[in-house]
């Protein structure tokens, strides 16, 4: 089989699958669907030929139609009910104690893998941290660099300090679990993939009763504390690209907090 297989008793030749193809690979303009075969190798395996097809006549070598889940006719959200799902979001800074499940993660990746890549290249890598002990120890970590920062005379690190002593965790919210997006030093888009993939998990972290927050500061100590980086002790080659702390949030909010009007230029 070359790159796709066309069913010649199922496909309509409706020509859908070389309009969906992003990198022009596919050619329908008489006859079944076939490709140039020359440009063959610039396929991403974005599966969009296959999940498009509507009579699953398609069968691309890199994802056949029996990998591709049908999609429910309903699957979009009503405008309103997506507004409230995004403007509902908070960033949880207070955490229940109980853990969560970890099949209860599994579910969420399972949603986020979907998120989209640069190049489709899918090459976000995650570390879940399900020990509090461990993320405990991790903000002491970070704690050590503010001192640094602090003698260095770098404001706003005092407060947190403080607050540190006095058996708050300023940095990771005694948050039950942490996890860390991470990618290879050399992938150019793995940093835009990951905050998206991390955007989503955000998201979607809601709908399994979850809270979340990034974790901004610990990424900011990764980049600039070695101990940090040992700490999480990624795959050699490896970067922190972004982190969120997660778990069942201690209180609901009421309401959604104001927020500036969106500053757009229409041309
Ligand atoms: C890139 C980024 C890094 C952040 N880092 C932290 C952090 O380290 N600690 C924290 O408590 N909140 C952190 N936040 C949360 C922001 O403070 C929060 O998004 C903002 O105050 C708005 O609140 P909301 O998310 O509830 O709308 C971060 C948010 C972003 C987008």
């Amino acid at each position: 089989m070359g790159l796709i297989a066309v069913d010649e008793r199922k496909c309509t030749q409706c020509g859908l699958c070389a309009r969906a193809c992003p990198a022009g690979i596919i050619i329908a303009d008489e006859g079944f669907p076939r490709t140039v075969e020359k440009i063959e190798k610039g396929c991403i395996t974005c599966g969009h030929c296959v999940a498009v097809c509507p009579t699953a006549a398609l069968n691309n070598c890199r994802m056949a139609p029996e990998e591709c889940q049908p999609l429910a006719a309903d699957w979009r959200l009503e405008p309103a009910r997506l507004e409230q799902i995004i403007k509902g979001r908070r960033s949880i800074r207070r955490y229940r104690p109980d853990p969560v499940d970890r099949s209860v993660l599994e579910k969420l990746f399972e949603t986020v893998r979907y998120a989209p890549t640069g190049g489709n290249s899918q090459s976000v890598h995650w570390l879940v941290l399900l020990d509090p002990e461990e993320i405990r120890r991790l903000t002491s970590i970070v704690v050590v660099w503010l001192r640094i920062l602090l003698i260095r005379g770098v404001p706003g690190v005092k407060g947190m300090l403080k607050a540190w002593e006095m058996g708050a965790d300023p940095i990771l919210r005694n948050a039950p679990h942490l996890i860390v997006a991470h990618g290879a030093e050399n992938d150019q888009a793995v940093n835009y993939s990951a905050i998206i993939a991390l955007t989503t998990l955000d998201l979607a972290a809601n709908s399994f009763g979850l809270g979340a927050c990034w974790a901004g500061f610990l990424l900011q100590a990764a980049n600039n504390y070695s101990e940090v980086y040992d700490a999480l002790a990624l795959p050699p080659g490896h970067r922190m690209c972004g982190g969120l702390m997660i778990g069942y949030p201690e209180f609901e909010y009421a309401r959604i907090p104001a927020r500036k009007g969106a500053r757009v230029t229409w041309r």
